[in-house]
């Protein structure tokens, strides 16, 4: 089965159908790891990972684990963590600081700009054969530093990023942004990693604005888990959204989210109740903020996908996960929680304890999330349940595009999203040119107001 047969029978736009072959089919799988993750820019780290020369993180691409380090020149590098001799991972910790990554095998040791350097008994056994200038660490062949996140691909034609964000780019900075309008500024105060089973697009999907599953959350929302302590639908987010226009936005190359835009007189609406000083904090960036991007300040994020697997909560609780890929039926999380880098200490532990309630594996909201993701593939595995294809036809049409939000704007709840993910994915499974992979893409709204 070629992917281009198959993708024009599993994935009918014209009727908004999706055959559930694509979740859990070795050959699609396959053709995923192979045509759309060797191809596609991936989030793999944020810079505050890794300050100092000779720092690392280890972080995956598909299923392949990467080390992203930082080389004592101070330039960021991404490779393979794959030793050249026989391949094994030279890097076994999650992170670090080393000027030398030691191949615990048989001790081929690689500096952290990628060279070869030690091979032991070089003189005796090697001399004159091994030339060990064309044996570095294999590098991911584009990188790109934006706002303190990093992205790779490995595909050397790629467009650059912010081509390939197009005017999702807007919505992306209102995660990696100091709550005040600073560009950048944030640093990664933990890191949620854990296994699930399910098929990783499900994971994406939800993020691309599924806001129709909301009734998923009830026990929550009952509970009142969110920073205010209220009770009430959105009340586990926070209040900032109130009397905002909701919107749903998808992107030519398969983003998509969700946010608000807010009256052009909103004023700051409290959160942090029971904690003073930390809603002082976001009163003051509030406004800020609104004095630094005027207009663009009225975007708030909710959440959202940066295709294909990198998904995001842009306001609380502000993080971004990466839906790794294990097999058809399994996945791996990984939720990076941000906080403005120099905001006060009871800040950032405010902030700590809401996103552990909230997100990961023991997060009340995630698990929430998570057992419909596992259940939709486990009841989808089966041979009469793999006759009968999904439905994507929830509002089918409704995109405006005459709005001042970027994207294709629709401004009721859609599937039009996820739609669109699924066209630019049989893109990629069919081998698409980079031009109809990213498409046509509208100016950012900050390029319109200038
Ligand atoms: S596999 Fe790395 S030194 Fe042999
Ligand atoms: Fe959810």
């Amino acid at each position: 089965m070629t992917a281009s047969q198959a993708t024009d029978r599993a994935i009918d736009l014209e009727h908004g159908t999706i055959s559930r072959e694509i979740f859990v089919s070795p050959d699609y799988y396959r053709a995923e790891l192979e045509k759309l993750f060797t191809r596609a820019w991936l989030f793999v780290g944020h810079e505050s990972q890794i300050p100092n020369p000779n720092d690392f993180f280890v972080s995956r691409m598909g299923e392949e684990s990467v080390i992203l380090c930082r080389d004592p020149q101070g330039k960021v590098h991404v490779f393979l963590n794959s030793c050249r001799h026989r391949g094994m991972k030279v890097c076994r910790y999650e992170q670090g600081n080393t000027p030398l990554f030691v191949c615990p095998y048989h001790s081929w040791s690689y500096t952290t700009d990628g060279k070869l350097q030690g091979v032991p008994l070089y003189r005796s056994l090697y001399e004159g054969t091994l030339n060990r200038d064309q044996w570095p660490l294999i590098e991911v062949p584009r990188l790109a530093l934006y706002r303190g996140s990093i992205w790779a691909s490995w595909d050397p034609q790629a467009p650059s990023f912010e081509s390939y964000l197009g005017s999702a780019l807007e919505h992306l900075d209102q995660v990696l942004d100091c709550r005040d309008g600073r560009p950048g500024g944030a640093e990664v105060i933990g890191i949620h990693k854990w296994v699930f089973p399910s098929n990783w697009k499900f994971a994406a999907e939800n993020f691309l604005g599924d806001s129709y599953h909301n009734p998923s959350h009830r026990s929550v929302d009952m509970v009142g888990i969110g920073p205010s302590g209220q009770r009430g639908q959105s009340s586990r987010r926070d209040n900032e959204y109130t009397g905002g226009q909701r919107f749903w936005v998808g992107h030519p190359a398969g983003h998509g989210m969700t946010g608000a835009l807010m009256p052009e007189s909103t004023e700051y609406v409290a959160t942090y109740l029971q904690h003073p000083a930390v809603d002082e904090y976001f009163r003051h960036c509030f406004y800020e903020r609104k004095r630094r991007l005027g207009e663009q300040a009225r975007l708030l994020p909710l959440v959202g996908t940066i295709f294909p697997n990198a998904a995001y909560h842009g306001r609380q609780p502000r993080s971004i996960c990466v839906w790794h890929p294990h097999s058809p039926t399994e996945t791996e999380g990984w939720r990076f929680f941000l906080v403005d880098a120099d905001a006060p200490a009871e800040v950032k532990d405010v902030l700590r304890r809401y996103y552990m309630r909230y997100s990961g594996p023991a997060g009340m909201t995630e698990q929430d999330d998570m057992e419909n993701w596992l259940y939709a593939t486990a009841a989808s595995k089966g041979t009469i349940a793999r006759r009968y294809p999904l439905n994507y036809q929830m509002s089918m049409g409704a995109y405006r595009t005459d709005d001042p939000i970027p994207g294709d704007v629709s401004l009721q709840i859609t599937e039009q999203m996820a739609r669109n993910f699924y066209r630019v994915y049989a893109g990629y499974l069919d081998g698409g040119d980079w031009d109809a992979l990213i498409g046509p893409d509208r100016a950012p709204l900050r390029a319109a107001a200038e």
